[in-house]
């Protein structure tokens, strides 16, 4: 569909198989681009495991958790540039947070939430800068949640609010330099993140029934909008959110 010889690309979110970086990460890595990945260590037996088993291997694998300033700057340092790509595809939170109503947040939970989810954005740009090509694209990973209130998202729908924010302010900064900015709101996919989601399982058995298109949302269609997003079919396009969620975000209410 697109050809990314020459395209190098950062991609940092991979746990595992059912991870929409690994089917990010595996698009890019098929369509010709070099690709290197960033996981966090305690992720590490379990993406080498499943990628001992994969149909592609990436060309660079290195630890990389996002509140480690020190761990970040490693990374770039080990990989270099130039850098034509960057995709962002964490997000975290702790399952009793999760659990507990936004009014009763601490402080300390609220920041982690949106450090992790929302501020790593910025963290990784300003680390990726100095080894980004012109042009280049960055994408992050975003969900309906923070614009709509989705029961159990809580504040992950505060981070996903602010990530979006983080994209159109950074594509309006990083513009002059040649660097597009841009989300992809997913339709619910069963990952590890989404099992953090209190009420996961009822929205996917329903998802298929209401969405226009009649169907659920799979992690290689978000890898396909990735692709598009990498490549220069989408050269004119920065700051926006690119909803990949079989139509369910035009809808004002389900039946
Ligand atoms: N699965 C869905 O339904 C869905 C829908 C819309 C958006 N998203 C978003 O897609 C992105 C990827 O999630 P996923 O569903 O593939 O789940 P996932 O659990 O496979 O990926 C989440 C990733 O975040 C990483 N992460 C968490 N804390 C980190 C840290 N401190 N440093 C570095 N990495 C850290 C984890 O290592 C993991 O690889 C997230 O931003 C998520 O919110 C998911």
């Amino acid at each position: 569909m697109f050809d990314l010889s020459g395209t190098r690309a950062v991609i940092f979110g991979l746990a595992n198989e059912d991870s929409i970086a690994w089917h990010v990460a595996r698009a890019l890595k098929k369509a010709g681009a070099s690709i290197h990945v960033g996981y966090q260590q305690r992720f590490k037996s379990r993406v080498l495991q499943a990628l001992k088993d994969a149909d592609f291997a990436p060309d660079g694998l290195h630890r990389c958790d996002v509140t480690d300033p020190a761990e970040v700057d490693a990374f770039f340092t080990a990989v270099g540039g130039p850098l034509h790509v960057m995709v962002h595809s964490i997000g975290f939170a702790p399952l009793e947070t999760f659990g507990k109503p936004l009014s009763e947040l601490s402080s300390t939970e609220f920041s982690q939430a949106l450090e992790i989810s929302a501020y790593s954005l910025l963290r990784l740009t300003r680390a990726a800068l100095p080894h980004l090509a012109r042009p280049a694209s960055v994408i992050a990973m975003t969900y309906l949640g923070s614009t709509r209130v989705v029961p159990g998202y809580k504040v992950m729908g505060v981070a996903k609010a602010a990530l979006e924010s983080i994209v159109r302010e950074l594509a309006a900064e990083v513009g002059p330099r040649g660097v597009r900015v841009n989300a992809i709101s997913a339709g619910p996919i069963r990952t590890l993140a989404a099992q953090a989601v209190p009420g996961i399982d009822s929205m996917l058995e329903r998802y298929a029934e209401v969405a226009p298109l009649r169907t659920r949302v799979e992690a290689s269609d978000v890898a396909n909008t990735a692709l598009f997003l990498t490549s220069n079919a989408s050269s004119k396009l920065t700051g926006q959110v690119l909803f990949v969620d079989a139509g369910f975000s035009i809808l004002g209410a389900v039946g």
